[in-house]
């Protein structure tokens, strides 16, 4: 049976996609790669098959150990993670000393476009050192919402940012983890290529503040702010420097982007069309009320 190492098991992807793996039940061993393995057995105590072991992106001596006997590695980037060489290059190393030669990695739609980007240089070292590779590239997740977004959502009934009306492509991270799961699985058929994987609907945030009202009747109003405004607002409320500018060009620089391409890969693999954000925001419904 083949075995796969999960990095970022115990985020939006990962955990969607080891619940997509264990329900569809399909014959591969997971390992879930973590930092911390007794915090993880906690959040995945209702998952008696998986395994665990120690993986820090940090500290490449725990690299050996996980890679041990793996056959394919899902592999994501920590958001606060810039350092592509510095962090990953020793990965890939060990994958090659380990003859670990396929991975899944979960990029990001555009990623082709920028070279700045940690996800276009992870692609290209990818590549580089000769791995059979699936790059799933993502727009933007749903579930922003109800994490990042939130604070803002439930304490001021308001979403601020400096996107304008920047149109963003909205997709469930379910979707993603049940793609992901699937091309995990069946990775010989689709290995060395890309795909996009995004929802039907390009919205911008004043839509997407009133589907929010519509349907929790908790009227959220949507606030532009100039990028200036939103980095100091942000370091004001304490949130790291890397992150808030993370954010401010996530959702800034798509104001001078053209509207993000649609895909039906979702619905090519599954037969289903993706979460629509009515469906989201009425599933989700107990995040966004005060
Ligand atoms: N948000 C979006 O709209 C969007 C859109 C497209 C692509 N993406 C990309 O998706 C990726 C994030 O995926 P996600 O949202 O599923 O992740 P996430 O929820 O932010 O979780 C990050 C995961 O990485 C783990 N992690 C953090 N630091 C680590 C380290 N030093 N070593 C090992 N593991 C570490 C965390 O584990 P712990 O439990 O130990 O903290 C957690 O499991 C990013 O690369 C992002 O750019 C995001």
């Amino acid at each position: 049976m083949q075995r796969v190492l999960i990095t970022g098991a115990t985020g939006n992807v990962g955990l969607g996609m080891i619940k997509h793996l264990t329900r569809l039940q399909l014959p591969v061993r997971i390992v879930a790669g973590v930092r911390d393995v007794e915090k993880a057995r906690q959040v995945f105590k209702d998952f008696p098959e998986l395994e665990f072991v120690r993986f820090d992106f940090e500290q490449p001596a725990t690299f050996k150990e996980a890679l041990n006997s793996i056959d394919r590695v899902f592999l994501l980037r920590p958001p606060h993670i810039a350092k592509i060489k510095k962090y990953f290059t020793p990965l890939f190393v060990e994958m090659q000393n380990q003859q670990v030669n396929q991975v899944l990695f979960l990029s990001v739609q555009g990623a082709e476009k920028s070279k700045v980007i940690p996800h276009h240089k992870i692609e290209q070292s990818i590549k580089a050192f000769g791995f059979d590779y699936i790059f799933l590239r993502p727009g933007y997740f749903m579930q922003n919402l109800t994490t990042t977004l939130l604070h803002d959502i439930k304490q001021k009934q308001q979403i601020v940012l400096p996107a304008g009306h920047a149109k963003f492509n909205w997709i469930d991270v379910e979707n993603i983890g049940e793609v992901a799961a699937i091309l995990l699985h069946q990775f010989g058929d689709y290995k060395n290529s890309v795909y996009e994987i995004t929802g039907y609907e390009n919205e911008d945030f004043h839509t997407v503040s009133r589907i929010i009202s519509d349907i929790t009747n908790v009227p959220i109003t949507f606030k532009n702010v100039n990028p200036l405004r939103f980095y100091r607002f942000k370091r004001r409320m304490g949130m790291p420097k890397g992150k808030v500018l993370v954010m401010m060009m996530l959702h800034f620089l798509p104001r001078f982007q053209s509207a993000p391409h649609i895909s039906d890969f979702y619905e090519q693999l599954t037969n289903k069309a993706p979460t629509s954000l009515k469906t989201f925001v009425a599933r989700e419904r107990v995040h966004f009320t005060p």
